[in-house]
């Protein structure tokens, strides 16, 4: 059994990024530059901008933090998307969510320019990622791919089971695999899915991206299977500072053993989306 590291595997691709930002900088006279728009407090959220502006700063690009209070409306947020849009100085933006609950999440989405989606949510960007045109794609099935090239795992023609089917994780993570570039035979299961431990037990590549602390128990994996674990719960715990720890989907201590390839949470999926995010920022620079 192999542990998958995703923070070294991040770390080797940041050097290379950090290479091409200096090759830009060169000929453009300036780094690339990624912009987050931050609405609330929320402890996950926070964190999670705080190391996207961590991760520009190792590979030399600029950063900028937009934020808004939790009764911002969508008004102000289209208004300062607009601006973002039209800022030369900047080459993509995200806009962290989850949104407050008045805020129409898609609206949003769609006002981003698509030129600068480094999230890859525009539907412009999706479907062109569906037909196999380029686009940005989004950072977490973009770094699960970049996770199972780095290691050598074979997945052409291999099954590849997905427990999840947001718009962000599990659905392009879907198209992505099934493209001739990854060549799997996919299967995507949900909250309607019947036989479900059952068709988990035939995946030779099990992703688990629903955020369900330990949902994945063995029974439920085969021996020599590659398992993903996309989950980030955040759990209330006394042994850390922060007074929390990320809880992975996977019940890590008993599928472990069963496994050719395991992601441990954290140090697995988490890195190579940051990883992935700041690949389709400088792609954004180069155009
Ligand atoms: N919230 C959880 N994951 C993501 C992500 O990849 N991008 C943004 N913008 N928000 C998120």
């Amino acid at each position: 059994m192999e542990i998958i590291d995703g923070n070294k595997i991040a770390k080797e691709i940041k050097q290379e990024i950090l290479s091409e930002t200096q090759k830009i900088i060169e000929k453009k006279g300036k780094a690339p530059h990624l912009a987050a728009i931050l609405v609330g407090h929320d402890g996950g959220s926070e964190s999670y901008v705080n190391f996207k502006i961590k991760d520009c700063e190792e590979v030399g690009f600029e950063s900028s933090l937009v934020r808004f209070e939790d009764d911002v409306t969508e008004k102000e947020l289209i208004s300062a998307i607009e601006k973002l849009n039209d800022d030369k100085n900047v080459d993509g933006f995200i806009i962290q969510l989850p949104l407050p609950k008045h805020i129409d999440e898609q609206k949003i989405i769609e006002a981003i320019s698509p030129d600068k989606d480094v999230d890859g949510f525009h539907p412009e960007n999706v479907g062109k990622m569906t037909i196999g045109l380029p686009s940005f794609i989004s950072a977490t099935p973009l770094g699960i791919t970049l996770l199972l090239e780095r290691c050598n795992i074979n997945t052409s023609g291999k099954h590849c089971v997905i427990i999840g089917r947001s718009n962000i994780v599990g659905r392009p993570l879907s198209i992505l695999m099934s493209q001739k570039k990854m060549n799997s035979t996919v299967t995507v299961l949900h909250s309607g899915s019947e036989n479900l431990k059952e068709i988990c037990r035939s995946a030779d590549i099990l992703v688990a991206a629903i955020g369900k602390p330990d949902f994945v128990t063995k029974d439920m994996v085969k021996e020599g299977a590659v398992v993903i674990d996309v989950g980030t719960t955040r759990v209330p715990s006394d042994k850390t500072k922060s007074g929390f720890k990320l809880t992975g989907d996977v019940d890590y201590e008993n599928v472990a053993p069963k496994c050719s390839y395991i992601t441990p949470v954290p140090g697995g999926v988490g890195p190579m989306t940051r990883l992935a995010l700041l690949l389709n920022t400088l792609e954004a620079a180069k155009k």
